[in-house]
């Protein structure tokens, strides 16, 4: 499963996803659900869905999927919380949603979308974006949808180590958290999708990068689409998402090249842990990380490619 996704997808449209980075210790626990979601994604692409719809549908099925810190298999917080953060972005336009510290929204990235489509902010917090949830009739979920005995093992684990870890650190099965996907659609536009529970013990009301534009996800047509994974804190120092974005604009590097920019430039500036991935403007991918190993499927030559590099 050693394989690394870059240069032109041989398709008219671009998909790839990612399901956290870090040192995975059962890489083949994750490939049948990264290769589905990606092939369900790509079946919108084909049939002339934008990018957008793509990008959410992915996540959303991401979410879903108790195997990823994102959604249902959300990390616990301290308190033995699910707070959960994501974010959307439209290449075409600029616009952007997002919403933090969400509690028993099933699906954070259909709630980014909404407050980007029809709230006329960026992002929205706690209380306030679950009243727009309910608005905007989103699907709730109970507690015991989310508090997964893998997740509640693996808090008491982190307590007894008194650590805050990511969930594919040492506390879990060595990967870090969130999820994501990058799109180019038939048209050529773009658009990145990101959502996460964050780190496993963290203090209630820490956020990470996923729902912050320009730091977990960014997209824009001038340059590319960009979904990131690893400690939040690192990469909104950085303003990851938006650098990767720069190399392309503006050095005019393509997705291969920007995503191991990037990565040196978080290792370089914080030593920070995660990683990347990128479609680019000319629908090519880029990967990258700083972490052991890192999730990801994507849509190459017309078929679904699943891999941990
Ligand atoms: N990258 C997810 C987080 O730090 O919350």
């Amino acid at each position: 499963m050693k394989r690394q996704f870059t240069g032109q997808a041989a398709t008219d449209f671009s998909l790839m996803i990612h399901g956290g980075a870090g040192a995975i210790r059962d890489p083949q626990r994750y490939g049948p659900s990264l290769r589905a979601i990606v092939e369900s994604g790509a079946r919108l692409l084909a049939a002339g869905s934008s990018a957008l719809d793509a990008v959410v549908h992915c996540v959303a099925l991401l979410e879903d999927d108790p195997l990823f810190n994102a959604g249902r298999g959300a990390v616990l917080n301290a308190e033995g919380d699910v707070l959960c953060d994501a974010s959307v972005m439209d290449g075409r336009t600029l616009k952007a949603g997002a919403a933090a510290a969400v509690r028993a929204v099933r699906n954070p990235a259909r709630l980014a979308y909404e407050v980007m489509e029809n709230s006329g902010h960026v992002l929205l917090v706690g209380e306030g974006a679950e009243r727009f949830a309910r608005e905007r009739q989103l699907r709730f979920e109970s507690e015991d949808y989310f508090k997964t005995q893998e997740r509640v093992a693996q808090l008491a684990k982190a307590k007894r180590e008194r650590a805050i870890a990511l969930d594919h650190s040492g506390v879990a099965d060595g990967k870090l958290g969130t999820v994501g996907a990058v799109a180019r659609d038939r048209n050529g536009d773009l658009a990145a999708a990101t959502s996460t529970g964050g780190v496993v013990n963290q203090l209630c009301g820490r956020v990470g990068d996923s729902p912050i534009i320009g730091a977990g996800t960014f997209a824009d047509n001038a340059s590319c689409a960009v979904s990131c994974t690893g400690v939040g804190e690192d990469f909104i120092r950085t303003s990851l998402a938006r650098a990767a974005a720069f190399f392309i604009e503006f050095r005019a590097m393509p997705a291969e090249e920007a995503a191991r920019e990037a990565i040196r430039y978080l290792v370089a500036k914080v030593n920070g842990q995660g990683g990347l991935i990128i479609v680019d403007r000319e629908g090519r991918y880029g990967q990258a990380h700083s972490t052991p190993g890192m999730l990801t499927a994507a849509f190459v030559g017309g078929v679904a490619r699943v891999g941990v590099t």
